[in-house]
């Protein structure tokens, strides 16, 4: 499948046409962006590891019933998709306190939730991403009842599966974002499941393993990459 015009430059990716009008194929560059943008940098073959590792997890979750706009990887860097119309929501699903919500309760990072989050955030740059709830996204207009209700029943089964995945690869999975497009009726999960969009920590030292390592600058950055790549794709 050859790639055709690029469609759209986001800030980890390139999106291209192919000659089939319903696939897209995905280019993972090494750009690092954090705090919308505003902390700008490179992750040494990031874009190797987000790609094999994002096809990794979405043939894993494929197997455990959960469709995804991956098709196949067809190099280094690029992904075969199909072409989905992106919800403007972005899913987050929790299990440890992290981030914005040890900021936002006034809690430290490392508490075990009871029982998992689940948290929307409207996809717009130029407003920072605002957290809003199923209200907004009906009255906005930003989706459906039916496609945010999909997105959150998936969301909580992905994080089921993607937790005891990681578990047996010795990582707690804290926290990570979820996206989701539309393709003829359906809701596929889409975008990426990697280090940039997971925090990831190992089980038995709790070392970060994932993307703040890079937005915190506490150094080791590819070594984390490459420690999860190893994890994931590898053999038990
Ligand atoms: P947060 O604690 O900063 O809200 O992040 C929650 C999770 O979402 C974390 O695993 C990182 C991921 N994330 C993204 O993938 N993209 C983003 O732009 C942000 C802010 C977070
Ligand atoms: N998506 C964020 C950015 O745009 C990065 C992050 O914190 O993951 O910079």
């Amino acid at each position: 499948m050859e790639r055709k015009e690029k469609l759209y430059e986001g800030k980890a990716k390139i999106v291209y046409a192919t000659d089939d009008p319903d696939k897209n194929i995905l280019y993972f560059k090494d750009d690092a962006t954090a705090f919308n943008g505003a902390k700008k940098g490179s992750i040494m073959d990031k874009g190797v590891i987000n790609n094999k590792v994002s096809a990794k997890l979405f043939q894993m979750l494929a197997e455990n019933g959960v469709e995804s706009h991956f098709i196949e990887q067809l190099s280094d860097r690029e992904m075969l998709a199909w072409k989905v119309d992106i919800m403007l929501v972005e899913i987050v699903a929790r299990n440890y306190i992290a981030g914005s919500l040890a900021k936002r309760m006034g809690k430290s990072e490392g508490g075990k939730l009871e029982h998992p989050i689940i948290e929307y955030y409207y996809k717009d740059d130029a407003l920072n991403d605002p957290m809003i709830n199923r209200d907004h996204v009906l009255v906005f207009g930003i989706a459906s009842g039916e496609q945010i209700d999909s997105a959150h029943a998936t969301a909580l089964k992905v994080n089921r599966i993607l937790s005891e995945y990681m578990l047996e690869r010795d990582i707690l999975l804290v926290d990570f974002k979820l996206e989701f497009g539309s393709h003829k009726g359906k809701m596929l999960l889409a975008d990426e499941i990697c280090p940039d969009t997971c925090r990831l920590w190992d089980r038995n030292t709790l070392e970060k393993l994932d993307k703040d390592r890079f937005r915190r600058e506490l150094g080791k950055v590819e070594d984390a990459y490459q420690e999860i790549c190893r994890r994931v794709c590898g053999e038990l």
